[in-house]
């Protein structure tokens, strides 16, 4: 499209890049986009088999029912705190869409998810990012900012770090605005903020079945929070967000607590694995609460040129060039196997 039919706000825009998705069955060890090194629940494709029938020639539920009950019941609270959105980021930008007018602040700690600075563009709201202390600790005038709409991605992506319910809980009471808690990657961490919710009246938590489900590819989040809230981004959402065979694999997914267990454990004793041997060969290996690892390669070797050589040899990972992290790398956790390909080819540069 040429750029002068771009509405003026987006003159210059640089939209979000996802991360490189080669084409299936051509054996790249996929290490760039946090999906899960695991298959999804027998039962989820089971379930997505049995809901491709004839109903298909009618509309889904415009709450996804089925999935609202589901997951209100695995969380215990009521189906009108949760909504479900086309993946996490349909939530995320649908909290622009109730909560951020034009002109409007909305601020979040960074480096984090690299989405929130197109979205304010596109919502011409004005970004307000916040340089994030060391070790992950948030700057003051976050905690205080006045923004009508601010966002913490907890763990946080791209560097893995994980705050505690008491740090967000500052935030939240020190906000006059929403505060929305991505929580994209918490199973893999030692706790979720959901239990806040009782507490806080503009505190909206995300989730997504696309890492600790193994779901990226049907697209399903959800959000929870007190029914004003929710009501409030069912208002602005599409008709038909979830199609009705995304509607029944989340509620097969949410229903098989055993196999999302077993994610999240090859996960998180896998990244103790890996994170020990990248240290063995001196790499900077940060913390991580995630299913991914942020790790800086040893003095003199660039991670832009690590992450090239790599995917000379099929194997993808997440880099980043520009400061405070350019430099770094963000490593999804694979299998044994792929980890054993990655050092190799680590070992052979
Ligand atoms: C921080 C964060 N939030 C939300 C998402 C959204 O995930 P999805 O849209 O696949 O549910 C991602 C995906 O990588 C993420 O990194």
């Amino acid at each position: 499209m040429p750029e002068s039919f771009l509405k003026k706000a987006l003159r210059d825009f640089h939209p979000y890049v996802p991360g490189e998705q080669p084409p299936d069955g051509e054996g790249w060890v996929k290490l760039n986009t946090n999906e899960s090194p695991l298959p999804p629940s027998p039962r989820v494709l089971e379930a997505i088999r049995d809901a491709a029938n004839d109903e298909l020639r009618l509309y889904p539920s415009p709450t996804a029912a089925p999935a609202r009950h589901a997951i209100a019941a695995y969380h215990h609270v009521q189906p009108e705190q949760v909504a479900l959105g086309n993946g996490g980021d349909e939530l995320i930008e649908m909290s622009f869409r109730a909560f951020a007018g034009a002109g409007d602040r909305v601020a979040y700690p960074t480096p984090t998810y690299p989405l929130l600075e197109p979205l304010c563009r596109i919502h011409e709201a004005v970004s307000a990012p916040h340089a994030t202390g060391h070790e992950g600790v948030w700057a003051q005038d976050f905690v205080d900012d006045p923004a009508p709409l601010k966002f913490i991605v907890n763990p946080n992506s791209p560097t893995g770090t994980w705050a505690g319910s008491v740090a967000v809980e500052k935030v939240i009471e020190a906000s006059t605005g929403v505060v929305v808690v991505d929580e994209a990657y918490v199973d893999f961490a030692p706790m979720s903020c959901v239990g806040l919710i009782p507490r806080h009246q503009n505190m909206l938590v995300l989730r997504t079945l696309s890492k600790s489900y193994a779901l990226a590819g049907m697209r399903i989040g959800y959000a929870l929070g007190n029914p004003e809230l929710i009501a409030a981004l069912e208002a602005v959402k599409d008709s038909y967000n979830l199609d009705r065979i995304a509607i029944a694999a989340a509620v097969a997914a949410i229903e098989d607590d055993a196999h999302h267990r077993k994610i999240v454990e090859h996960v998180v004793s896998e990244r103790e694995w890996l994170g020990d041997r990248l240290r063995e060969q001196d790499f900077e290996v940060g913390p991580s609460a995630a299913n991914f690892l942020f790790v800086k390669p040893p003095a003199g070797r660039r991670g832009a040129a690590v992450a090239d050589a790599l995917r000379e040899r099929r194997i993808l990972v997440r880099r980043y060039d520009l400061d405070p992290i350019a430099g770094w790398l963000r490593i999804t956790i694979g299998t044994r196997d792929q980890h054993d390909r990655l050092l190799e080819a680590l070992k052979e540069m």
